[in-house]
């Protein structure tokens, strides 16, 4: 298989196929119309498939008795007003392919275009996950639940950023993207008349205690060496400039590259709100649940293997070392049940316009890195389960 031919070949039918996608971005869970065009795509392509319940959709290649892995595209789009002005914008009001997931579809449909022509040389069975949900990261957990994931040994994904130069592709061992946590703290005192504090239980001045003590979470409990976030993103308190507030709110996440320093922080973040609590008089309650997806964390052998074939179809300079994200993908559920690999694609436009970044109401990528998401779910197979002279 040459690869670089063979995706020259799609190249203008993969470009007319993510601009239909990019005209109907719909939300997790609700991929009804992008799940039926895939299956259009994947009837086409005389691929049997199964429908995830209740959105999108798994394609088979190759046949049982050898290796099973999967390749996974997400497929949802954004609660997002589309900004672009492209001549193929959003048709649905309020939301957008913001992310580049309609690439991710269209990246791994012409890698299944390909190897169906290849099918004969394939020595296992490769499953085409098409996942909903990606966005409230509860689509991956959906696909596990459905036992698409039961006989699959490995599990390769990508991911286009914009912010990250076309052309450019990382697949490396280790950690790569954060686990992502949310709690939310509820504080209640007593309200009253802003001149009669001693009369109260103040929860804005409680809040902004709280807020700073657990900056001192990641600033001195957690080795410099280590890495981690710990953000205040929502603070409601109060009603009026003259009362004194007896409720706030905060909301909040938590970023780590390890499961021990994750449990770490939590039970750090738990203790310093109730003793912070305690001290104003305030009581508190906390929602912390269990983390999203843990971090995303390459399996090393996969990583090499991927990246010995990338370097023989892209030039040395593509290969990249890019820094791990702070960012979380739902992809890292699949560490529950295979071996993992994530590579990030750069879809970052070189033409000099403003490159937005991935969630943005302006973000695009360059047509390009569809091609490299279907190369290197390509290269994935050919250092997984192909044999060049077929069986
Ligand atoms: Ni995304």
């Amino acid at each position: 298989m040459d690869i670089n031919r063979e995706i020259e070949q799609i190249q203008t039918e993969i470009k007319a196929l993510r601009q239909q996608f990019h005209r109907y971005p719909e939300l997790a869970c609700e991929e009804y119309k992008t799940t039926e065009m895939i299956i259009e795509e994947l009837e086409k392509l005389q691929i049997p498939y199964k429908r995830i319940d209740p959105t999108g959709v798994v394609g088979f290649i190759g046949e049982k008795g050898g290796k099973v892995i999967a390749l996974r595209a997400d497929i949802d789009g954004l609660p997002v007003q589309e900004e672009t002005g492209l001549s193929y914008t959003s048709e649905i009001s309020g939301q957008m392919h913001a992310c580049g997931h309609d690439g991710h579809i269209t990246g791994l449909l012409g890698a299944a275009k390909i190897l169906k022509k290849y099918e004969k040389n394939l020595t296992g069975l490769v499953k085409l996950i098409f996942q909903p949900a990606e966005e409230n990261a509860v689509g991956a957990n959906i696909v596990i639940e459905q036992g698409y994931l039961d006989d699959v040994e490995e599990v390769f994904g990508v991911h286009i950023f914009s912010d990250i130069p076309v052309g450019q592709i990382s697949i490396e061992p280790g950690p790569r993207m954060a686990s992502t946590d949310k709690f939310m703290i509820k504080l209640y005192g007593k309200s009253g008349h802003a001149a009669k504090p001693h009369l109260c239980a103040d929860t804005t001045v409680a809040a902004a205690a709280i807020v700073m003590n657990l900056q001192t979470i990641v600033s001195r409990r957690i080795d410099p060496l280590d890495d981690a976030v710990l953000t205040i993103g929502r603070l409601q308190s109060g009603t009026a400039y003259n009362v004194i507030s007896g409720e706030a709110v905060l909301e909040g996440t938590v970023r780590t590259f390890s499961v021990e320093t994750e449990q770490y922080i939590k039970e750090l973040l738990i203790r310093i709100v109730r003793e912070t609590a305690t001290m104003y008089g305030i009581e508190a309650i906390i929602d912390y649940p269990d983390s999203a997806h843990p971090p995303l964390v390459n399996d090393v052998d996969i990583a090499k293997r991927v990246f010995e074939e990338a370097k023989q179809v892209f030039p040395q300079e593509a290969l990249q070392s890019l820094p791990k994200l702070m960012l979380g993908e739902d992809f890292a559920n699949y560490q529950k049940k295979a071996k993992v690999a994530f590579a990030f694609v750069g879809g970052g436009k070189c033409d000099g316009s403003t490159n937005y970044l991935n969630h943005h109401s302006h973000f695009d990528f360059d047509e390009e890195a569809m091609s490299n998401a279907t190369k290197m779910h390509l290269l994935y197979i050919k250092s997984t389960i192909y044999k060049e002279n077929g069986r």
